[in-house]
């Protein structure tokens, strides 16, 4: 399975699907990581021989255009599945369409609760004992895609976002591994779930 990796941020996520790919069992390689910004996470293509892209957001006049620009670039890895690992930019609906159903997304919260871009804090600023890490299908809502895994994460007293928001992604981290192997190995059909 080649995977494109999509990030904005420190890509530590995106590392552990890197890792993972490195044993020679695991059915899936990260074939390219892209971003809408220079961001720290790139640096893993330079350590782990990926190639990378950046399609700068702010080098375009508006959102499609910044789009059109990036589904090109994605598309010329010619992936089977593109996976948004902390890409902080919602993708405009021609390239949802385009890359349906394989793209996936992964959500620091037990979606439906906390969607958005601030759910950490969120979750934290509600107050509850326990929150989560999703997987889902992205479609053109803003993180209402058909969940394809999901597990709770408990909050802890004196959490700040930082702590809760390690904790979680040390779960995301296993959820994508395990989601990409299973999506490999067609336990899961993304197509089945789309129109579930
Ligand atoms: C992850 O929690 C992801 O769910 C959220 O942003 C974080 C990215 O972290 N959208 P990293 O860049 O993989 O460290």
């Amino acid at each position: 399975l080649k995977l494109v990796v999509l990030i904005s941020g420190g890509g530590s996520n995106l590392r552990s699907l890197v890792e993972a790919s490195e044993d020679a069992e695991f059915p899936a390689r990260v074939v390219a990581i892209g971003s809408d910004r220079d961001a720290d996470g790139l640096a893993l293509g330079e350590e782990y021989g990926i190639p990378t892209f950046t399609v700068a957001f702010t080098a375009y006049a508006d959102r499609d255009s910044w789009g059109d620009a990036l589904l090109e670039q994605v598309q010329q890895w010619q992936p089977d599945l593109v996976i948004l690992s902390g890409l902080m930019r919602l993708l405009p609906p021609r390239v949802v369409a385009a890359l349906s159903p394989n793209l996936v997304n992964t959500h620091p919260a037990y979606l439906p609760e906390f969607p958005g871009a601030h759910s950490v804090r969120d979750a934290l600023a509600a107050g509850v004992d326990q929150t989560g890490a999703s997987l889902i299908v992205v479609d053109d809502s803003i993180d209402g895609g058909p969940i394809i895994a999901q597990e709770r994460v408990p909050v802890l007293p004196g959490d700040t976002e930082h702590t809760l928001h390690e904790r979680i992604k040390s779960v995301e981290r296993r959820l994508l591994v395990q989601s990409v192997l299973d999506i490999a190995n067609g336990h899961v059909d993304l197509e089945e779930l789309r129109t579930a």
